[in-house]
């Protein structure tokens, strides 16, 4: 589509959006990220339009410790885009592009007021690889010959779920080595109505989605994404690799010590399955992996019985060692009905002594499927 004909198609957009279905200009994104070196909170925001037309509007903000807004950035990219999570270095915004497209039946659906906008939308598998968008942080990181709207192609196509971390670092070419862990899902699985078996039509859950021969390959899983750009900014190297050899089952929700955010860290704790039921054996999920990313080796906590699990959360304790500390979930017992808060000692995961303690939650805030969590220190 030209330039004028999407600047005059967003023109027409904003105000159905706006008006009909009751949409902000800007959505944010559900996600956001603190970054432990500069003490500030990060958030990006789209354009309501984004979603249904061939550009996209990325506002990021940077909030100082008294949630003041310090530092503002607008960048709009010339793709078809849907971003769920996203990450950040010192010197860039990482974004891991999922390619859309319109769907011309569901759209008319969703003109109709009976589906929700989502339905106007299709996953767009024709690249075989996987855009990632380096938008410059600061003024001084665009001051670099690279075009930030151009992205780098990771070398296999994958729909971008969630990310435990990002961090630069220099690399032998006097450039920067961008290292992304992550976790990502397959485009030929991917489904806008029927992720993590939650159907809106009917507001019940099917996990059986998630459990589709072939789920291995398909469902989420972890991933260490590896760009490397010489001083110039160009990039001459990308790749793409599982993040541990020993685990090859589906994985999602990554965690780390939130310490290590923005620097190299080693260890990663994913919502994972065990595989060990025979029915429903990929999600819900039933276990916390701990992943080395340094060697690659994988340690994993299982909840015993019919239990599932959520996101873990890492809490760091005094000790300097980046694995010193508690990881924290929800773990949804389905004989009882009943939630219990697991406290797992983290250097313990994979021995048999890693459980501290586990709290009943209140039977009033009992949830079958939890996924994100968060800690704050008091
Ligand atoms: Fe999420």
């Amino acid at each position: 589509m030209h330039e004028a004909g999407i600047d005059a198609a967003a023109s027409l957009l904003r105000p159905i959006l706006g008006g009909v279905f009751n949409m902000p200009a800007k959505r944010l994104l559900a996600h956001y990220k603190i970054d432990p070196r500069t003490n500030r909170l990060l958030m990006v925001a789209c354009n309501a339009e984004d979603m249904l037309l061939p550009r996209s509007n990325f506002t990021f903000y940077e909030f100082d410790a008294d949630f003041a807004l310090v530092h503002k950035r607008e960048f709009v990219v010339p793709d078809h885009l849907m971003i769920h999570d996203w990450t950040f270095t010192d010197s860039h915004y990482v974004l891991l592009g999922n390619r859309i497209k319109l769907h011309i039946p569901g759209s008319l659906l969703a003109l109709t007021g009976t589906h929700p906008m989502i339905a106007a939308l299709a996953v767009d598998p024709s690249k075989r690889s996987t855009p990632v968008y380096l938008l410059p942080r600061s003024p001084e990181a665009e001051a670099s010959a690279r075009d930030w709207s151009v992205p780098v192609e990771a070398p296999s196509q994958m729909w971008s779920m969630h990310v435990g971390n990002a961090f630069e670092e220099r690399n032998a070419r006097g450039g920067i080595r961008i290292q992304v862990h992550m976790s990502g899902c397959s485009y030929q699985w991917f489904h806008f109505h029927r992720m993590f078996g939650y159907n809106w039509m009917n507001k019940k859950l099917d996990p059986s989605f998630m459990n589709i021969p072939k789920g291995r390959e398909l469902l989420p899983r972890l991933v260490q994404v590896s760009i490397d750009l010489d001083k110039r900014g160009t990039c001459r190297g990308c790749s793409v690799k599982r993040l541990s050899d020993q685990w090859t089952r589906p994985a999602d929700f990554p965690a780390i010590n939130p310490n290590f955010a923005n620097r190299r860290n080693r260890f990663i704790y994913t919502g994972a399955a065990s595989g060990s039921r025979r029915f429903l054996p990929y999600f819900p999920f039933d276990s916390v992996l701990k992943v080395d990313a340094a060697d690659g080796s994988a340690r994993l906590w299982s909840a015993e019985g019919r239990k599932f699990v959520g996101e873990p959360v890492f809490v760091p304790t005094a000790g300097r060692r980046e694995d010193d500390g508690y990881v924290l979930l929800v773990e949804y017992a389905v004989s009882d009905h009943r939630c219990n808060l697991v406290v797992l000692d983290a250097r313990k995961i994979g021995e048999r002594n890693a459980l501290v303690a586990k709290l009943e939650v209140p039977k009033h805030l009992t949830f079958a499927m939890g996924f994100h969590g968060f800690w704050a220190d008091e």
